[in-house]
C-alpha cells in the first residue's frame, strides 16, 4: 500500500504535494519522492525514510519551482526501501515519470522483454516497468499518441495499480489510471488534484470524482476528462465529501483496527493471487532445492503473540498435510531452550513488523545451527526479512492498530500455501485434494467477506457480554489455535480477563473456574471433533456457563446445546481459523468500544517490540 498525490494549477506544486503526502503517510512511510515539471523537463527528488527527510532535501538543497507535479509515499513491496527504489520512477530517456500504488504481478516477464530490447533498469521495483513500457510504446508502436500508449500499457500489465503519470511532451497535463487500487480526483478552482485517498486533498476541496477500474483520466488545471479503455469519453459524477479530516484518514472508520479488519479480504487476495500460476502454487521466494526440501525432517514455527498463534495453526496444518514432525513455540522460549536444530530442520519465522527482538534472536539461533530459515514478514526490508534465508512477504499493507488483525490473516494464508506446496512436493496429498485446497484458498477472500457481513450478530453478542469479568475460549485442533488468538484479541484491547483451553483439557483443571453466568465461546467447526466439542459444551453448560457456539453452516445440532450461535462458511478444515477469527476480532473490537477503551492504542502495549 502506497500513497499518491498530484497537483496541477498556478501555485508551486511542492508544498501541496508534501502536505498531501503527510496525510497519506499511514499508507506507507519507508521512502517518499516527487516529480515536478519545470524548465522544459521532469525533475525528481526522492529520499529513503520518513517524509520529513524528503521535505528536508527539498527545503535545503533542491527547491523545485514547477506548478505541475506528482508525489508518492512508499510501502516497499518489490525492492527494499532505498533512494533508488523510491517513486517516482523515470523512463530511460526521462520522458515519463510514474508513481504507483499496487503490485504489477507480471513485472519480471515484462522486465525481461524490455531488457532484451536494450532497456536498462535502475531499480528493483515492479513500478519501473510501467515507466519503461510507456516510453517504449510511445516512441514505437503508438507513434507518440499518449492515450493509445497508456491504454496499450494497461493491456500489458497484470495485477493492481493506481498510477499518476507525467510526460515531458505534455507540460500541462497529468494522466491517471487505476485497477484494484484506489485513486480519486479533486476538483479545485483553476487547479486540480489527484490522490490515493481523500484526506490528501481535503484542505483544498470537498468536490471529488472517483476513478473506476480501467478508466483513464486526463487532468489539466481547468479540466478533467475521462475515457474507457477504448478511449471513448465517459461522463463522471462529482461527489461532495461531508467527513472531517480525522475520520477520513481512517477511510471513514472510527478506528484503524476496524478498518484493518475490513481490509482482510483484499489483503489475503493480494497475498495469495500473485503466488498462483496456472492453478498451482509458485513460491519462487523459497531458495531450497526440491531435493533439500524433501530431506527436511522437522519444522519449527516461531513467533510472538499473534504471530505465534499462526504457528500453532500451522502445526496442525503441516502435520495433517505434509506428514512431518513440527513444533510451534514462542520466540522468547525457543531462543533459550537449546532446541535441537540442524541442516535438515526448517524454521518458519512469522512477524508482522520484522523487528521483534525475541523473534530475531530465535532466527539467529536457528541460523547458527545451520537450519534453513524462511520468514513470513509484512514489512519489506525489515531486519528479520534481511537476515532470513528466504522471505515470503504478506501484502497486508501497513498495520497501524496495535492489535494485529490483517497480518494474522495474511500470515495464515502464506502458511496454507507453504503447506500445500510441500505436501504436493512430498507426494503426501492426492491430485484431487490439491485441487480442492487450491479452490478453497482462492475462495478465502470471499468467505472472509461473508463473515464480515454478519457484523450485526457479533455486535448483538458483544452487547450481551461487554460487562463480563472473565471469558473462556475453547476448541480442539485448529479450533484451539483460533481460540488462542480470539482470547488474546479480547484481553489486549478490552482488558477483560480471558483464557483459551483445548476442549479436552477442561476437566483437568480449568472447569473449576466455570460458575453460573460464566461466558464460554466454543469453537466447534473442525468436523472430525464436532461431537467431542458438543460434549465439552454440555460439561460447561451443566456448571451454568452461558455458551456461544461457533460452527460451520448447516450444523444446526449445536443450537440445542448453546445459548447463542455463530455460523461460519465451510472451507477445508485446516483453513477454518481464517473464517473463525474475523467475527472474534470484531467481537473484541465491539466489546472494547462498549467499554470505552482506547482501541488502537491499548494500555501498556506497543506495535513493535524491539526490546527483549
Ligand atoms: C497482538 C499483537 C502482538 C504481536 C507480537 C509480534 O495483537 O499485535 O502479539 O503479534 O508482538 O509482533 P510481530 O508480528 O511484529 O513480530
Amino acid at each position: 500500500m502506497c500513497g499518491i498525490v498530484g497537483y496541477i494549477g498556478d501555485d508551486r506544486a511542492v508544498p501541496f504535494l508534501l502536505q498531501g503526502l503527510e496525510k497519506l503517510e499511514y499508507r506507507g512511510y519507508d521512502s517518499a519522492g516527487v516529480a515536478i515539471y519545470g524548465g522544459g523537463k521532469i525533475n525528481i527528488v526522492k529520499a529513503k525514510g520518513r517524509l520529513s527527510v524528503l521535505a528536508g532535501v527539498l527545503d535545503n538543497n533542491k527547491p523545485l519551482m514547477g506548478t505541475l507535479g506528482i508525489g508518492h509515499t512508499r510501502w516497499a513491496t518489490h525492492g527494499a526501501p532505498s533512494d533508488v527504489n523510491s517513486h517516482p520512477h523515470l523512463s530511460e530517456n526521462e520522458k515519463f515519470a510514474v508513481v504507483h500504488n499496487g503490485i504489477i504481478e507480471n513485472y519480471l516477464s515484462l522486465k525481461e522483454y524490455l531488457g532484451k530490447k536494450g532497456i536498462e533498469f535502475q531499480s528493483e521495483t515492479d513500478t519501473e516497468v510501467v515507466a519503461q513500457l510507456l516510453e517504449y510504446y510511445y516512441n514505437g508502436e503508438c507513434e507518440g499518441k499518449i492515450l493509445d500508449t497508456i491504454a496499450k500499457v494497461m493491456s500489458k500489465v497484470e495485477g493492481s495499480y493506481a498510477l499518476g503519470i507525467i510526460c515531458e511532451d505534455y507540460p500541462d497535463r497529468i494522466f491517471c489510471v487505476r485497477k484494484d487500487s484506489p485513486l480519486i480526483i479533486g476538483k479545485g478552482d483553476g487547479e486540480n488534484y489527484l490522490a490515493s485517498d481523500i484526506p490528501a486533498i481535503l484542505s483544498r476541496t470537498r468536490e471529488i470524482v472517483r476513478i473506476k477500474d480501467k478508466e483513464i483520466c486526463v487532468l489539466t488545471k481547468n479540466s478533467m476528462d475521462f475515457y474507457n479503455l477504448d478511449l471513448e469519453p465517459i461522463e463522471k459524477e462529482t461527489e461532495t465529501i461531508e467527513w472531517d479530516i480525522a475520520s477520513a484518514e481512517k477511510g471513514g472508520y472510527p478506528h484503524f483496527m476496524l478498518k484493518e479488519i475490513h481490509e482482510q479480504p483484499d489483503a489475503v487476495r493480494k497475498t495469495v493471487s500473485p503466488r498462483i500460476k496456472d492453478g498451482r502454487i509458485a513460491l519462487d521466494e523459497i531458495s531450497l532445492t526440491a531435493e533439500k526440501l524433501r530431506n527436511i525432517n522437522k519444522i519449527y514455527f516461531i513467533g510472538c503473540g499473534t504471530a505465534y498463534h499462526v504457528g500453532v495453526a500451522a502445526k496442525y496444518t503441516f502435520e495433517k498435510l505434509v506428514r512431518i514432525q513440527t513444533e510451534a513455540d514462542v520466540a522468547s522460549e525457543f531462543r533459550y531452550r537449546e532446541p535441537l536444530l540442524d541442516e535438515n530442520t526448517l524454521v518458519l519465522i512469522t512477524s508482522q513488523s520484522g523487528e521483534t527482538a525475541d523473534t530475531l534472536a530465535a532466527l539467529r539461533e536457528a541460523k547458527k545451527h545451520g537450519s534453513h530459515v524462511i520468514s513470513i514478514v509484512n514489512v519489506v526490508g525489515s531486519t528479520i526479512a534481511n537476515e532470513s534465508d528466504d522471505v515470503i512477504y504478506t501484502w497486508a499493507g501497513p498495520e497501524i492498530s496495535v492489535a494485529s488483525t490483517k497480518a494474522y490473516s495474511t500470515q495464515l494464508a502464506v502458511m496454507y500455501m507453504i503447506a500445500i506446496y510441500l505436501a504436493d512436493l512430498k507426494g503426501a496429498i492426492s491430485a484431487e485434494d490439491y485441487d480442492k485446497y487450491m479452490a478453497d484458498l482462492q475462495a478465502l477472500p470471499e468467505k472472509i467477506e461473508e463473515t464480515l457481513r454478519e457484523t450485526e450478530k457479533i455486535q448483538y453478542f458483544a452487547s450481551k457480554s461487554f460487562n463480563a469479568n472473565d471469558m473462556y475460549f475453547i476448541g480442539r485442533n485448529v479450533d484451539y489455535a483460533v481460540s488462542l488468538e480470539a482470547s488474546l484479541k479480547l484481553k489486549e484491547i478490552s482488558y477483560i480477563h480471558s483464557e483459551a483451553y483445548t476442549g479436552g483439557e477442561l476437566k483437568h483443571g480449568p472447569i473449576s473456574l466455570i460458575e453460573p453466568g460464566t461466558l464460554v465461546i466454543a469453537f466447534a467447526s473442525y468436523g472430525k471433533l464436532f461431537d467431542k466439542m458438543l460434549s465439552n459444551i454440555k460439561e460447561v453448560k451443566a456448571r451454568g456457563a452461558v455458551v456461544l457456539g461457533v460452527t460451520t453452516q448447516g450444523r444446526t445440532e449445536i443450537e440445542s446445546e448453546t445459548d447463542f450461535d455463530f455460523y461460519v462458511p465451510e472451507v477445508s478444515d485446516f483453513m477454518l481459523p481464517s473464517v473463525e477469527v474475523v467475527p472474534f476480532q470484531l467481537f473484541a473490537y465491539y466489546v472494547a468500544a462498549m467499554r470505552g477503551c482506547d482501541i488502537d492504542k491499548p494500555r501498556n502495549l506497543a506495535k513493535s517490540v524491539t526490546v527483549e
